[in-house]
């Protein structure tokens, strides 16, 4: 079948799909290969040329897109569609049904999680990612409410189109990096129906010889684990004047299934260390929110290994550099 130019307001668009329904599917029993298959109806919004490049702006650093091939990345950009937002507005209420995944456009947006019926802040969005996908890959209700906390605007993608396109790749990305997260010594207190979710959400960047992939000092939004390569993590010291007498020194190096980038997730602090490709480095990257929501249960194990960072550190520059502590 041809492309479809969607005759309906981009709210109203999804309405028109048959998977409305809400159904207690967990994230194993899903098989998309068993989707209904008139799935080749393209859903298309025109856009002007201002917005496809803040469309492609915004999708660059998006994770769940990384893996797509240039097909279905077109195709994902041809069916999003741009939704201004308020104030104060919420863009998803916790408990409704799924109807559109979200990439942010601008503004900032905060997280609220309800606990025995109180809904707590558990995360803010800046201007930058994406949610509500959730509820479109597991049929399940919403599990957060996003409210806006200025005016703003994001790019929907309608449920039929995630789950065509994206839902399908990631029956594809499990394949591929089941065995490797199973694999994972600091993932192990994961359930396996956990770590599959890691796979869903994470996504593959690859970096060239040389290549930057943190700065010592820049804000935290996302945690790295080697797939393949060689990571050279190296620290300056402090002061300004230290730094420049002293260069950056390297204090470790990561290589397949090592991770990194989780210490600034967990102080709330800046990016203690730089981390560089030694060669070509391919690394899976997880976002902060996902980080937060899916490895709780492996934070034991990492906050013993800051001890050892800060060992290491003590032995190098004579102090641990208060990397662990949140006030600092
Ligand atoms: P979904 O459940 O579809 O709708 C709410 C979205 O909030 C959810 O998908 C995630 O994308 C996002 N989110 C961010 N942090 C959390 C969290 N801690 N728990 C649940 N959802 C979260
Ligand atoms: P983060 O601070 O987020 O970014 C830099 C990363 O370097 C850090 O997380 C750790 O994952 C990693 N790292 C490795 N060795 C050390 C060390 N001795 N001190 C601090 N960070 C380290």
């Amino acid at each position: 079948m041809g492309p479809f130019v969607s005759p309906l307001p981009p709210a109203l668009a999804p309405v028109i799909n048959r998977f409305t329904r809400r159904a207690s599917v967990c994230a194993e029993a899903y098989n998309p290969d068993e989707e209904e298959d008139d799935m080749e109806s393209r859903v298309i919004h025109p856009k002007t040329d201002d917005q496809r490049n803040r469309l492609q702006e915004a999708c660059k650093d998006i994770l769940l897109f990384k893996n797509l091939d240039p097909e279905q990345m077109s195709q994902v950009l041809d069916a999003m569609f741009e939704k201004l937002i308020e104030g104060g507005e919420h863009v998803i209420d916790q408990g409704d049904d799924g109807d559109n995944f979200y990439v942010i456009d601008r503004g900032t947006y905060d997280i609220y999680v309800k606990c025995d019926g109180v809904g707590r802040c558990v995360g803010t969005y800046d201007n930058r990612g994406s949610f509500g996908e959730l509820a479109l890959m597991y049929n399940t209700p919403r599990a957060a409410t996003i409210i806006a906390t200025s005016p703003g605007a994001v790019w929907g993608l309608d449920r039929l189109t995630f789950r065509r396109i994206i839902v399908k790749n990631n029956a594809k990305k499990r394949r591929m990096y089941e065995n490797f997260i199973e694999s994972l010594p600091f993932l192990k207190s994961l359930e396996v129906s956990e770590r599959l979710k890691v796979v869903d959400v994470i996504g593959t960047k690859v970096y060239s010889d040389g290549e930057q992939i943190i700065a010592q000092g820049d804000m935290a939004d996302c945690f790295f684990i080697v797939e393949s390569g060689e990571v050279r993590i190296t620290m300056k010291r402090k002061s300004k004047q230290d730094a420049e007498e002293n260069g950056a020194v390297e204090i470790a190096r990561c290589f397949r299934g090592q991770y990194f980038g989780e210490l600034a997730l967990v102080t709330n602090k800046p990016r203690a260390a730089s981390a560089f490709a030694l060669g070509t480095v391919k690394c899976l990257v997880m976002d902060v929110q996902a980080f937060e929501r899916l490895l709780g249960p492996c934070m034991e194990i990492m906050k013993r290994n800051i001890a050892n960072y800060e060992e290491q550190l003590v032995a190098l520059f004579g102090t641990n550099m208060d990397i662990a502590d949140p006030s600092a």
